[in-house]
């Protein structure tokens, strides 16, 4: 009780808001402590990031500590076992008082800057394991004289670091160009700032005709980098792979199915997270609030949706269901197809990648007690891409439904795709790491995790190809 009372004073802006500006006590419109209002780029310095083991608290007192958490830190992530919280300077002075005796808390970031400064590193091509001070915003390296990259190489040095909304643009221009057989991008809508919305559709020339379709997005959240990046290299992964090896796996699958990869269906979002705060995680639509923009698209699907209140938390899913662009888009195409292509079957699999935590989560999201009709097949499915990633050297990956291995969410992609467009196969995943790096993941992690991404989807279709397509 004392603990609780403690943790409401902390929740009621003791601490939360800085003391030269006036107490504002409508939490709807607070902003969150951790949020460094600057005109230029967020900076980090001394913010840590904790990992609060609260697996013996009761639910009342992690409900209290996750609310605490929320109006006063940032959570990366939640699950049944831990909670990460990244937290300022004088927020993290006070933690250790705070956090209940039943709880364990132990510092996993000491200077979030010095890995952000890391995700940000471009490696200079030619010097192995040394990484440029060079501005990460523009110039990323280039293997061709004219600028461009070296794209029937999964060698490129384009998968060498995380590159801006603009160079993956270009890069996969340059994909759609080398591919012209194979691969074609659509447009399927804009978000709320006005830049395309693109999904890139894969299919052999000679493969299947009306092949079931495996839709794969990314980027809902803005600053788990590494979901784009490796949704990138998938896709260039498939047609490196399938150009190389006719008899192939990635032969195989751009036969028997339609892959359509949407890499960065938060562009807004990521150009932010990039060049002006490293943590943005929503969109960045107006919501009409003071101070606070955007929407935080996984929350904002149209099943079991629910509007929230704290506009300026980065988990805020809007007033009403699709009020994103971004998620009314995808959704579109999920259930009409485009313009050109009306959907004439709903796609056979779904993958939404976020980052991190190594998980392979089937729905539900927003309740345990409602349990899929599929479970089991997707628990089999699943199991399936966490032994393919460990059978190439991969790191351990769990599977189990979503609301077990996170928190629960409402208006989740995955849960949306398989209640309402009945895609069977629907999944949302964690990828790298478990927490060393968070979304900070250094460059060097990129191509193992889409190697991961390769392994385990490839996985997925060719599971699904076994028990639906031809048993
Ligand atoms: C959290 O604590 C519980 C109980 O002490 C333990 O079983 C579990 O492994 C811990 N989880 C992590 C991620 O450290
Ligand atoms: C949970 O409780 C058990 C038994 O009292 C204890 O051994 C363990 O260290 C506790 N774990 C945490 C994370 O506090
Ligand atoms: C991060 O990089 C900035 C310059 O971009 C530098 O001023 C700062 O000292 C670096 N911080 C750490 C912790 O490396
Ligand atoms: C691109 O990479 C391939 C494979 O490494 C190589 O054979 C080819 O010469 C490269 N192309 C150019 C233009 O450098
Ligand atoms: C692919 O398989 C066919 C038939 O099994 C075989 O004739 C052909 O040589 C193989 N091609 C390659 C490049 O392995
Ligand atoms: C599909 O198209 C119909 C007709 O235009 C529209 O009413 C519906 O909202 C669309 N579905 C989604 C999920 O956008
Ligand atoms: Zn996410």
């Amino acid at each position: 009780m004392l603990v609780t009372t403690a943790l409401l004073a902390l929740a009621m802006g003791a601490f939360a808001i800085p003391h030269q500006q006036p107490f504002d006590p409508d939490l709807a419109n607070a902003i969150p402590a951790y949020i460094q209002e600057t005109d230029g780029v967020d900076r980090y310095d001394g913010h840590e990031v904790w990992r609060i083991n609260w697996s013996n608290l009761s639910v009342a007192s992690r409900t209290a500590l996750h609310s605490v958490l929320e109006s006063t830190g940032d959570i990366w992530k939640a699950t049944p076992d831990v909670i990460d919280v990244h937290l300022p300077p004088r927020v993290a002075a006070f933690l250790p008082s705070l956090i209940p005796k039943d709880a364990q808390a132990t510092k996993i970031v000491p200077d979030l800057q010095a890995l952000v400064n890391l995700s940000l590193a471009h490696p200079v091509p030619g010097l192995a394991g040394a990484y440029a001070t060079r501005s990460p915003l523009t110039n990323p390296p280039t293997d061709l004289p004219d600028g461009g990259w070296n794209v029937s190489t999964l060698g490129t040095v384009f998968h060498d670091a995380f590159q801006p909304l603009s160079a993956m643009d270009r890069f996969l221009d340059t994909l759609v160009k080398a591919f012209p057989a194979t691969l074609r991008a659509v447009e399927i809508g804009q978000s709320s700032e006005g830049r395309p919305l693109r999904a890139y559709t894969a299919h052999r020339a000679d493969g299947k005709e009306d092949a079931p379709e495996v839709v794969i997005i990314s980027g809902q959240h803005a600053r788990e980098w590494v979901g784009p990046a490796s949704a990138i290299y998938f896709l260039h992964a498939l047609l490196v792979n399938l150009n190389d090896d006719p008899n192939g796996t990635a032969a195989k699958v751009l036969r028997e199915f339609t892959v359509t990869v949407v890499p960065t269906l938060n562009p807004d979002g990521i150009v932010y997270s990039r060049e002006h705060s490293r943590m943005w995680r929503k969109n960045r639509q107006d919501v009409g609030g003071l101070v606070c923009k955007g929407v935080d698209l996984n929350t904002n699907w149209g099943y079991e949706y629910r509007p929230s209140r704290l506009a300026c938390s980065e988990s805020y899913s809007g007033q009403r269901p699709f009020e994103a662009p971004e998620t009314a888009a995808m959704a579109n195409y999920i259930v009409n197809g485009t313009a050109d292509a009306p959907r004439k079957r709903m796609p056979r699999a779904f993958i939404d990648l976020h980052s991190y935590g190594q998980l392979f989560m089937f729905p539900y999201s927003f309740s345990c007690n409602v349990f899929p009709p599929d479970a089991e097949n997707l628990m089999e499915a699943g199991i399936g891409v966490a032994k393919a990633i460990r059978m190439i050297g991969g790191p351990g990956y769990q599977t189990g439904q979503a609301c077990q291995s996170t928190l629960r969410f409402s208006g989740d992609a995955a849960d949306y795709t398989y209640a309402v467009g009945q895609v069977r196969w629907s999944y949302s995943a964690e990828l790298r790491d478990t927490g060393t790096y968070g979304f900070m993941l250094p460059p060097f992690l990129i191509r193992p995790t889409g190697i991961d991404v390769v392994a385990g989807l490839s996985a997925l279709a060719l599971f699904i190809y076994n028990t639906e397509i031809e048993p």
